[in-house]
């Protein structure tokens, strides 16, 4: 499948590595690029070999500074419903994925790229990334889930003050208000990627899949419900053969060949 906007590449067995490719628009989501981001996730959804996605911006300065604002400008009310429900719909499918997503924030993560981000399951960022949700300051509010995600991940009130002054954060800051789990060296980023993308490449695909679930659905129950539902993931893999080899594996003290079933 080729792209105009994107690469999708496998630089390694069950890793994809997803980057947004305009650099001279700052990777800018315009409308063609939220339908290749469509293309480009299905494609991933569809290969059962995949463990693990990740996504990043092309270029040193950004990972993608927002949704295209010179696409933008001339919209209707109504053009504009139909492009943030293609926003939405894209943010919903990258946080669908069946296997674990990392946002690797290499530079600017503004408006649609803060939102990108947060959709993914969590973010390594550089540290030369800067978020920030600035929409208030071209006369909007977010509109591809950022009130709603940003709020989840760093709580009301900060979340408030974010998109209401459109303050940026850097790096450190992301860090200390649990917005990225982890700050690493520029240089470094893409490395700190694989190292995390092959960690889980080599464990369990059922339990990492399961394991996943049961922390996104689990989350929109409440914590008695939460845990019945992660018995329920948890008597599940007890049905595959991964969870036979990993306690054999263990037991025989050696490292363990799951198949993915
Ligand atoms: N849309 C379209 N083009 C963009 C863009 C965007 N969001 N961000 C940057 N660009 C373009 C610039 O127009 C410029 O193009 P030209 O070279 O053709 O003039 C090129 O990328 C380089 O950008 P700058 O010259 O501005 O680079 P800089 O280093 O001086 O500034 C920046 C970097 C601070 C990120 C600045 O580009 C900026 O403020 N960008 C806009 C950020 C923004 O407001 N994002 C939110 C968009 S609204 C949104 O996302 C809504 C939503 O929730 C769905």
């Amino acid at each position: 499948m080729s792209f105009q906007n994107l690469l999708l590449e496998q630089p390694e067995p069950g890793v994809y590595l997803l980057t947004l490719n305009r650099p001279q628009a700052l990777n800018a989501l315009n409308a063609a690029t939220l339908d290749e981001l469509t293309r480009a996730i299905a494609q991933v959804a569809g290969d059962a070999g995949a463990r693990v996605l990740l996504v990043t911006g092309a270029g040193e300065k950004a990972f993608v500074a927002g949704a295209d604002i010179t696409e933008m400008q001339a919209l209707s009310a109504e053009q504009a419903q139909a492009f943030s429900a293609s926003g939405m719909r894209v943010m919903h499918a990258l946080e669908a994925l069946p296997v674990p997503v990392i946002a690797l924030v290499n530079g600017y993560a503004l408006g649609g790229g803060c939102e990108l981000a947060m959709a993914c399951d969590w973010i390594i960022a550089s540290d030369r990334a800067v978020f920030g949700q600035p929409e208030v300051n071209l006369g909007i509010p977010p509109g591809f889930g950022g009130t709603q995600r940003l709020s989840r991940l760093v709580g009301r009130a900060r979340a408030l003050e974010l998109v209401t002054t459109a303050r940026q954060v850097k790096a450190d800051e992301a860090l200390a208000i649990g917005l990225v789990t982890r700050v690493v060296a520029a240089a470094e980023l893409r490395e700190a990627g694989l190292v995390v993308a092959r960690s889980i490449a080599a464990k369990g695909p059922v339990a990492v899949r399961l394991a996943k679930q049961a922390v996104q659905h689990g989350q929109d129950l409440d914590l008695a419900n939460a845990c019945v539902y992660e018995t329920s993931l948890f008597a599940l893999a007890f049905a595959t053969a991964d969870q036979k080899e990993g306690m054999r594996a263990f037991v025989e003290k050696r490292v363990p060949r799951f198949c993915g079933e």
